[in-house]
């Protein structure tokens, strides 16, 4: 485990989502800071291929909530901001655009990923926390009518930002020597690696219920895995332009 350090590293490293807010709202001051990181992230060909509806209605958080699994703190968070990959604006400008290309669609959610988590760390570093909400894409139609999303814009992810009223222990991610290889893919990850990291996640998660949940992570991947991930998707992508090519 390293022991090099900053303030950055610092915040970073005791990530942790935060799923139950106060009811204090952030300053116009915080949440200029927050966006102004956001948009600070790297672009791909400088492409800022992305673009954030701040859910500042009651009623339409209301509403948002009810199609992101009606998951409380989409309803309770200080703020909530959908993040989006958007190529409609390119067009604005230039009509002419070449879109549609898959790879398109990797360079909008790229870039929207980047922009999110600086988000992220930018509220986590004021103190703040805040949980992404990928069930904006549960019902993606339903949401970009909700959101008045243009052809060329899809919702990637939600964020829900405030004051923690909750200190979860950081989750343990798999051991180093399982995620980083040097020069090339093992033909085979290291067992009794994997079998010791599913231990510490079964005991992270008896510990954080109190007993209630005891799940290894291969456990929970198999679950999750189980199920057909959001097979509407394709179809919804090329509704809105994206994937047809
Ligand atoms: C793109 C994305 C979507 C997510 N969607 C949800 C969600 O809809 N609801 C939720 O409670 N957590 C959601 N999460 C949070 C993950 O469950 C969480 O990051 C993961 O379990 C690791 O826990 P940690 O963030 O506390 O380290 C999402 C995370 C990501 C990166």
């Amino acid at each position: 485990m390293s022991t090099a350090t900053s303030s950055a590293i610092s915040v970073m490293r005791h990530h942790r989502s935060i799923r139950k807010f106060t009811e204090q709202a952030l300053t116009d001051d915080q949440r200029s800071a927050i966006l102004a990181s956001a948009q600070a992230a790297p672009s791909s060909s400088f492409l800022q291929a992305s673009t954030v509806i701040r859910i500042s209605s009651a009623e339409l958080r209301e509403q948002v909530m009810a199609l992101c699994g009606n998951q409380a703190y989409v309803g309770s968070a200080a703020e909530f901001w959908v993040f989006c990959a958007d190529f409609h604006r390119h067009l604005q400008w230039v009509p002419e655009a070449k879109t549609g290309f898959a790879e398109q669609l990797l360079i909008g959610a790229i870039d929207t990923a980047l922009m999110g988590q600086n988000a992220l760390t930018a509220a986590e570093s004021l103190g703040l926390g805040g949980v992404f909400i990928g069930a904006v894409r549960n019902q993606p139609h339903a949401l970009s009518d909700l959101l008045q999303l243009p052809k060329g814009v899809i919702p990637l992810f939600g964020l829900c930002m405030g004051h923690p009223a909750q200190d979860p222990e950081p989750k343990p991610r798999l051991p180093a020597n399982l995620v980083l290889c040097e020069n090339h893919y093992p033909a085979k990850f290291d067992e009794a690696h994997m079998q010791a990291y599913d231990e510490q996640v079964r005991h992270y998660y008896r510990t954080r219920t109190g007993g209630k949940k005891e799940m290894s992570w291969t456990g929970q991947i198999g679950d999750t895995l189980a199920k057909e991930a959001r097979p509407f998707m394709l179809e919804f992508l090329q509704q809105q332009g994206f994937c047809i090519r």
